[in-house]
């Protein structure tokens, strides 16, 4: 009971925790070159007049029982008693980074336990215990994480989105009230990722006090930052119960979800290099010196039209392209001919493969690829034998009519015996046939998911989380995709069960440059599944060059979604040569330092990654749309090694740059593009280096190898 101020720290950032009588965050923000604990007496606040005549404090708990009229960290009641509990600090434990509390309130009978560390890469990760210690169950309306941020956090972004367009960034004031993001639909979903970042006035990608928060949960939840009529502010994250959802009995205790927060001084970059570090160091499970291999995925090539002659006809030429894994995606199990029927008769159509699936397998294998498949365990098809013999395995409340979504119902894993079931199909699968990689989907959204007559949102994803787990521990060499319709579970939940995401069924480049630089804030490239696709691409009927597909498939976990067997000599010609690049480059590329830059016309993005040790780069230049400007201003290129010198030239390009004179915008390109040559790390980064006028909808790569 001694200590009563606790400092976390790490080279970029201090966190100072007050510890008792109530645990209050007093400071999350720029690494403290010196801090002395009576220091904080500096922050004791004023009481101004026309309020209550005490101080109220943001506690940890932020408990409305001090005095505080924002959104509270707890809400809930035993049958409408102990509902306003006040939480007294009773234990405190600290080992080096990391700070667990314990505190009580007696009165309520409620026990809250806190689990607080700063990791080396800066990235504080939060989360509460709460245990109900009184006879009578204790209903949780709300339990939620709050974490207060400095007064400058003027602004916040969030990211918005719909399946196919993913990670959309949008930004609002932060003056008064609230800002509130919440998914109902029973998973992170496309349309509000579980994030908000607030930051100083205009923060960008190299500049401003920037405070990130994700929760890692794959379900319902609801993301807030408050500001208070005295001007304080606070994010909240927390998972959203359903009512009635979440009750606990004498002993029980419901844990929040970890929140991930990042604070950086340098801007956005600063922000996302912390997450990623953390990531890298302590979540992303992926064999050691494994280089993450070249996929190609059976879908938008074939779709439900599977013939196994067919199917290894496209893994030969793959393979001849340099594709590494080979992925059958939907339409190889039982009645599975188009998106109406069959899910749940998780065994294979012998219609289709009537020697089974080994042939295929040992093909794939032969040509030296890894093999993977698409499964869908947690949804059901009213038109399935599954559903003509357990209709009742349904998640929904009983009596209401329940909303299909791609023709399709959700299986009420709550129900030991339809969860028992999945595990001995999904373990048959993975046991019986020799697979590498599981592409596992969700394609729809949960509606009044109940079991028994009550809320089940919750469950059913812990469920999920625990058949997943289960089948991880059962079959630890698979690897696992998460999908749900391209990007509606992607989050740091489901990032420690799985070892990649599927961000968007969008491989329209132009798109999937948004999506992507979107996503890049919170998960580095390695775990960003990157398919080219189809020359006309078949979510937007756009066309695009191999080039502006290739190059925007670089900055990630890069593959093909087509079938190389129709496609022509010039389109192979350039799965090849951008499945080589990537090989050549993707060790740098994931894990380097990547750098988003910041460029005066929104038409242009620049994105890169720096090696560790700072002798390798790697920038893409993307021209999006018809630029504002007849010049791009020079490339200003961060991460290098000021007092080195780098060899520069131009890696990758559209056609359009070597006709020189006469091309659409540009008479004459810059003269360093023309060879190659060698230029001081500190000049890059301070004056930088002419690009070129480029065209819409094409992109260039620029590598830098130091000298
Ligand atoms: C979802 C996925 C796609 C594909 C289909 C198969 O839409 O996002 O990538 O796997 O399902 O039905």
């Amino acid at each position: 009971m001694e200590t009563t101020c606790v400092r976390l720290q790490s080279a970029t950032v201090d966190v100072i925790i007050k510890t008792h009588p109530f645990a209050e965050i007093l400071y999350w923000g720029a690494h403290l070159s010196d801090f002395s604990p009576q220091d904080v007496a500096t922050l004791e606040r004023p009481v101004a007049n026309g309020k209550l005549d005490v101080d109220a404090p943001v506690t940890l708990m932020a408990e409305p029982g001090h005095g505080l009229f924002g959104s509270p960290g707890i809400e809930g009641h035993r049958s409408g008693l102990d509902g306003s509990p006040v939480f007294t600090t009773v234990h405190c434990e600290q080992h080096d980074g990391s700070l667990t509390l314990l505190s009580e309130d007696t009165r309520a009978g409620l026990r809250l336990q806190s689990e607080i560390s700063l990791d080396a890469s800066g990235v504080l990760k939060i989360r509460h215990g709460l245990t109900n210690v009184r006879a009578g169950a204790w209903q949780v309306d709300r339990l939620a994480v709050t974490l207060p941020v400095a007064e400058r956090a003027q602004e916040v972004m969030a990211f918005h989105g719909r399946w196919t367009r993913e990670f959309q960034p949008h930004r609002v004031a932060l003056t008064h009230d609230s800002f509130v993001l919440e998914s109902r639909r029973g998973r992170s979903s496309h349309e509000h990722f579980p994030a908000l970042i607030a930051g100083s006035t205009g923060f960008s990608e190299m500049q401003g006090d920037v405070w990130g928060a994700h929760l890692g949960w794959s379900g319902n939840h609801r993301m807030r930052c408050e500001v208070k009529t005295d001007g304080r502010r606070y994010m909240q994250a927390e998972a959203l119960y359903l009512p009635g959802e979440m009750a606990l009995g004498e002993g029980e205790t419901l844990w929040t979800p970890w929140l991930y927060a990042s604070h950086s001084a340098n801007g956005l970059n600063g922000m996302s290099q912390q997450y990623h570090r953390f990531l890298r160091e302590l979540v992303i499970r992926f064999p050691e010196n494994k280089p993450r291999p070249v996929h190609l995925n059976t879908w938008e090539g074939i779709y439900f039209n599977h013939s196994p002659a067919y199917i290894m006809q496209m893994a030969e030429d793959a393979a001849a392209l340099g594709v590494e894994r080979f992925i059958i995606d939907d339409g190889w199990f039982k009645g599975r001919n188009d998106d109406r029927a069959a899910l749940g008769d998780w065994y294979l159509d012998t219609q289709k493969y009537p020697d089974g699936l080994k042939p295929v397998i040992d093909h794939v294998k032969n040509q030296g690829m890894e093999f993977g498949i698409w499964v869908e365990p947690e949804m059901i098809n009213p038109n399935s034998d599954l559903y003509r013999a357990h209709p009742e395995w349904v998640l929904a409340l009983p009596d209401y009519p329940q909303a299909t979504g791609r023709h399709q119902l959700v299986l009420n894993l709550n129900i030991p015996a339809a969860f028992d079931y999945l595990l001995e199909r999904m373990s048959w699968l993975l046991g019986e046939h020799d697979i590498d990689y599981v592409k596992w989907d969700m394609n729809r959204e949960l509606v009044q998911p109940g079991h028994n007559g009550k809320a089940a949102a919750d469950a059913q994803t812990r469920q999920y989380y625990r058949l997943l787990d289960t089948l991880r521990t059962r079959f630890p060499d698979v690897e696992f995709e998460s999908c749900a319709s391209g990007g509606g579970r992607i989050d740091y939940g489901v990032l420690t069960r799985c070892h990649r995401f599927w961000p968007s069924d969008n491989n329209d480049a132009l798109e999937r440059n948004a999506i992507q630089r979107g996503m890049s804030y919170f998960f580095p490239p390695e775990v960003m599944g990157a398919h080219i696709g189809n020359r006309h691409c078949h979510a937007t009927f756009r066309q695009h060059s191999i080039a502006f597909r290739g190059l925007t498939a670089l900055f990630g976990h890069m593959g093909l979604e087509l079938d190389p067997t129709n496609a022509d000599a010039g389109e192979r010609e350039g799965y090849r040569h951008y499945a080589a690049l990537y090989k050549q480059w993707r060790e740098v590329i994931h894990s380097g330092t990547q750098w988003r830059v910041d460029m005066p016309d929104a038409t242009t993005q620049v994105q890169g990654v720096v090696s560790q040790d700072k002798r390798q780069a790697l920038f893409s230049v993307s021209q999006l749309a018809m630029p504002d400007y007849s010049l791009m201003p020079p490339l200003r290129v961060p991460g290098l090694e000021a007092s080195a010198r780098y060899r520069t030239t131009l890696l990758d390009h559209p056609n359009i740059q070597l006709t020189g004179e006469g091309g659409h915008t540009m008479r004459k390109l810059p003269a360093w593009m023309t060879g190659t040559q060698t230029v001081s790390g500190a000049w890059l980064m301070q004056a930088g280096m002419s690009l070129p006028v480029l065209d819409p909808e094409s992109a260039i790569l620029i590598g830098f190898e130091r000298v």
